[in-house]
């Protein structure tokens, strides 16, 4: 997808005054304070950037995040969601998941499935250059996250195709959202990789905003005399993304009707998984959500429940630790609270049509960050030692409130085989390179055994890299029966 970008044209004296206007009335004309001295390409490009937002709906949205409203119950009523709401791929009845599976495929290949992918994040954690689905986590292959993900789409659509039996002509399209500092490098890993074999007009990168960075005391920071700090407004900045961006349209003229929408650092994602569209389409659900069992009481993750009656996330620090150790009656042993959040959707069709209606409504978070920022006096930029100031984030999941929990289904998979993130940079041990290769080349030594290969080698915890284009969850793979494989190995 090309992206024409005209040079930003340096404002009359008439725009000028009314920007300003604008900005002084919000409390924010500290952002002009190098105009004057910029030339006239700097003046053209601040005075685009400040035109982008609103000052007074900054400084609202600022004002929120950091002073949310108070609930007015102290204690929220928590359960967890009802049984009318949930399943688990590790108690339902093999028929049912067959089932699912073969819904979800027949959908596929009526060509109503999209995925999209949520690919706007810095990765600082990660600390690679490159945006995070151009990393190499390892593998034998040495293929991206990018790459596989690319890959499993294309098996997707060959089973599906195969089933329906139409041979080609069944496509899933690829929505990839990105951000400013991802986008560009994003689009040329694409392109230098030849879409991973999928075809160009079937991937669709796009762009999310961005929000400018606030200062403890509440003003727009400037990263630069001429630019002002800006960062990604969250995974959540996906709705108005959707919309603007106008990946709905392109939706809607190819007849779209369910959509998964996945993170881009999870290395064992199942994308567009036939299970979870069946699953979920079956329901007659707007959103559902797959979650993996929370470890133990202590494990830090969000969990989705039902909060007051409605679907929501809770973060472990909001659940009291008494409650989070309390066990499910119906289940002893297993924790009650386990339904643990992987940020992993389906979305109807009918439902995301309905986010102008409701987007301004979805609050921001506050992430304290250092900022690096320009001096007022000097103009000089300075890298803070501390946190200096606040991001304004959305959370993609904070529309689950939105919908009645008849609307809203929750499917738990198994961690092992859908959950494996990419957050930490190698030698962390946890969530990092290491794990995620550890963790996909298991997954094909199991997928091996249980097609009837024997794999042997001198590490035990060596796995073989099976291709996703070979096999999309371990079928397909006769060929190995009764064959001895040495691991550590790729089957392609
Ligand atoms: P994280 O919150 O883990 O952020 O994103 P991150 O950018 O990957 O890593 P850190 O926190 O900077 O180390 C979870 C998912 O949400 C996406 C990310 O790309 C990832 O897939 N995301 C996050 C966006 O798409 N946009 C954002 O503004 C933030």
């Amino acid at each position: 997808m090309a992206s024409v970008q005209n040079a930003p044209q340096e404002p009359t004296a008439q725009q000028l005054s009314e920007l300003k206007e604008k900005y002084t009335l919000a409390g924010q004309s500290q952002v002009f304070t190098f105009y004057d001295s910029l030339s006239s390409a700097e003046k053209a490009a601040l005075y685009q950037q400040l035109s982008q937002f609103d000052p007074t709906y900054i400084n609202t949205i600022a004002a929120k995040a950091l002073a949310p409203p108070q609930a007015q119950d102290a204690a929220p009523s928590l359960e967890p969601l009802p049984d009318s709401a949930r399943a688990s791929i590790m108690d339902s009845a093999p028929a049912d998941i067959d089932r699912w599976y073969s819904q979800g495929l027949d959908l596929i290949a009526a060509n109503k499935v999209a995925v999209v992918l949520m690919a706007g994040g810095q990765g600082t954690r990660l600390g690679s250059s490159e945006p995070k689905g151009c990393f190499d986590i390892g593998l034998p292959s040495a293929k991206s996250l990018f790459q596989i993900q690319a890959e499993r789409i294309r098996k997707v659509e060959q089973l599906a195709a195969k089933k329906a039996g139409t041979g080609a002509g069944v496509t899933v399209p690829w929505y990839v959202m990105t951000s400013g500092p991802t986008r560009g490098p994003t689009e040329r890993f694409f392109k230098e990789h030849n879409y991973f074999g999928l075809k160009p007009e079937n991937v669709f990168i796009f762009e999310q905003g961005v929000l400018p960075c606030i200062s403890n005391d509440g003003k727009i920071l400037l990263e630069s005399k001429a630019k002002v700090a800006v960062a990604p407004d969250g995974n959540g900045g996906l709705y108005n993304a959707l919309v603007e961006a106008k990946v709905l349209d392109d939706m809607k003229r190819r007849g779209i009707e369910h959509i998964h929408a996945y993170c881009v650092d999870n290395c064992l994602v199942k994308v567009a998984d036939p299970v979870f569209i069946g699953f979920s389409a079956s329901a007659d659900v707007d959103i559902a959500t797959k979650v993996v069992r929370k470890r133990n009481a202590t494990e830090s993750v969000g969990l989705i429940v039902s909060k007051n009656g409605r679907p929501d996330v809770v973060e472990y620090s909001e659940i009291d630790p008494q409650i989070a150790a309390e066990e499910d009656p119906q289940q002893p042993g297993v924790l009650k609270f386990r339904a643990a959040n992987i940020v992993n959707h389906y979305y109807s069709f009918r439902f995301l049509e309905s986010i102008p209606t409701w987007v301004k409504t979805l609050p921001h978070h506050v992430a304290r960050k250092k900022i690096p920022y320009a001096d007022l006096e000097s103009g000089e930029t300075i890298k803070p030692a501390k946190p200096n100031g606040i991001k304004l984030e959305q959370f993609v999941f904070d529309v689950f409130p939105k919908l009645e929990l008849s609307k809203f289904a929750c499917l738990e998979v198994r961690r092992e085989d859908e959950f494996s993130p990419l957050k930490n940079a190698r030698g962390t041990g946890e969530d990092d390179p290491d794990t995620s290769k550890h963790d996909i080349m298991a997954q094909g030594k199991r997928w091996l055994q249980a097609a009837g290969a024997t794999v042997v080698s001198e590490d035990p915890n060596a796995g073989v890299e099976v291709s996703p284009l070979l096999s999309y969850g371990g079928e397909g793979l006769e060929s190995v029966t009764g064959k001895t494989i040495t691991a550590p190995t790729l089957l392609e």
